[in-house]
């Protein structure tokens, strides 16, 4: 039987990334947001024709339509730190999803929906109860991202084709590292940095604030700093050196950046300078943005696999797989690897030296995949996934969940290959 391709969500903090499986980019990517009437428009609607039921539940915008209509319409995040936050508000992003973007019949198409690391079951059973019976859809299978992200990452070069690995995903809202042996999430090795993309906006924002006081229009100074930040930063290896480097050099290393006020349309320059590795630094250096949170990424990385079964380890260390855009600041792979493997080299002296070399330690092959799916990387490893038989046989169909109700869908079997 010739199926229509499966459709694929991946729901983040900041940006929802949908599509259909077997496609290698994300149909629309546009942000996780919904545009409701203000008070004041609903008031005087009540005179008017949109004020009858029906009418009215229609009259909201998601994503980008959503911020151009903020005058009119009040936004709302319905995920926050990666959690579903507001059930109804979502329902509603995903109507307009599924058909004003997608533009299908959810009754002839399986779905596939991403979930964040120790999602709790009722959530799996309320998406299921909202894409089964608002949405009748044929079938759902709901995926943890980080597994999606090791999937994604066999098309990389180095990749090993294994779903053992630590997955380091960072995106607007959190940043996570998950150990996952075999496919299964290390639950209790998972850990958490209160640092992603949006604090490093803030940070970018705040450092542009201070050098120039008032040339950057203050409607504008956010996606400012968050352009700023995509082109031009990049991961340094000596952060004190790089500060010489722009000292000594200025010309050779701080950017013009050329924007236009969005009210008054004049154009206008920022430079751009130490913002450019301060930006990616805070991974590293975590102080800069913070007070209470002062672990750098690498350690971090390294105590979630110490925390991991022995025989899990070396592979953990083998397949450090990064996933979101705020993992996609240039040299920040090779950043990451280079400090993790000073920290296992550490170690290993030291305990050979204790040892007074009567032990030999094996080398331990630290190893971090970038890719060029990175980016979407769970949209995309959902996508593989989606089209394969085993998406079949592991989704839980209509039937099912009419028979059993929403409490199947609190457990997802877990694939073992892309066969
Ligand atoms: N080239 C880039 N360099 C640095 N950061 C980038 C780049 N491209 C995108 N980003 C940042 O990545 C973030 C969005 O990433 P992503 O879409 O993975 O997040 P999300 O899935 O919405 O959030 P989360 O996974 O935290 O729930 C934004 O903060 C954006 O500024
Ligand atoms: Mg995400």
């Amino acid at each position: 039987m010739s199926r229509l391709a499966p459709v694929v969500i991946d729901n983040g903090t900041g940006y929802t990334k949908m599509g259909f499986a077997g496609n290698t980019d994300p149909q629309f990517t546009i942000p996780t947001v919904i545009g409701l009437p203000n008070k004041s428009t609903k008031m005087t609607s009540r005179y008017g024709m949109a004020s009858k039921k029906g009418i009215e539940d229609l009259d909201f915008y998601i994503g980008d339509e959503a911020i151009a209509n903020n005058k009119m319409y009040s936004l709302n995040y319905p995920i926050r730190h990666g959690q579903i936050d507001n059930w109804d508000h979502m329902e509603r992003y995903w109507e307009q999803s599924i058909f004003k973007y997608l533009r299908c019949e959810p009754e002839d198409h399986y779905f596939l929906l991403t979930e964040p690391p120790l999602n709790a079951p009722e959530n799996r059973e309320q998406m299921a109860e909202i894409f089964f019976e608002s949405f009748n859809i044929q079938g759902l299978y709901i995926a943890v991202q980080a597994v999606l992200a090791l999937a994604a990452s066999w098309t990389a070069k180095k990749a090993n084709q294994t779903l053992t690995g630590t997955v380091i995903d960072s995106g607007d809202g959190v940043t996570h590292v998950i150990p996952v042996a075999e496919g299964y999430v290390l639950g209790s090795s998972i850990k958490n940095v209160p640092i992603a993309g949006r604090d490093i906006t803030s940070f970018v924002q705040q450092l542009q604030r201070e050098h120039f006081e008032t040339s950057i229009p203050p409607q504008d100074s956010f996606e400012v700093a968050k352009s700023v930040k995509e082109l031009y930063s990049y991961t340094s290896h000596d952060m004190a050196a790089e500060f010489q480097k722009y000292d000594s050099n200025p010309s050779a290393n701080i950017i013009n950046h050329s924007m236009v006020d969005s009210i008054t349309q004049k154009p206008y320059n920022v430079q751009v300078g130490y913002e450019r590795f301060l930006a990616p630094e805070v991974f590293f250096n975590p102080e800069l943005v913070s007070s209470d949170f002062l672990v750098p990424l690498p350690n971090l990385i390294d105590n979630a696999i110490q925390s991991s079964p022995i025989d899990t380890r070396r592979g953990l260390y083998k397949n450090i797989v990064l996933s979101g855009g705020s993992t996609m600041f240039k040299d920040f792979g090779r950043r990451l690897q280079r400090d993790i493997k000073r920290l296992v080299d550490g170690r290993i002296s030291e305990s050979e030296t204790l040892s007074h070399n009567n032990i030999k330690a094996k080398p331990i092959d630290v190893s971090v995949i970038s890719h060029k799916k990175q980016r979407h990387a769970v949209w995309f490893g959902g996508s593989l996934l989606a089209t394969t038989d085993q998406f079949y046989q592991f989704s839980h169909t209509k039937a099912e969940y009419e028979e059993y109700g929403p409490s199947i869908c609190r457990h997802n079997r877990v694939f073992s290959s892309l066969a």
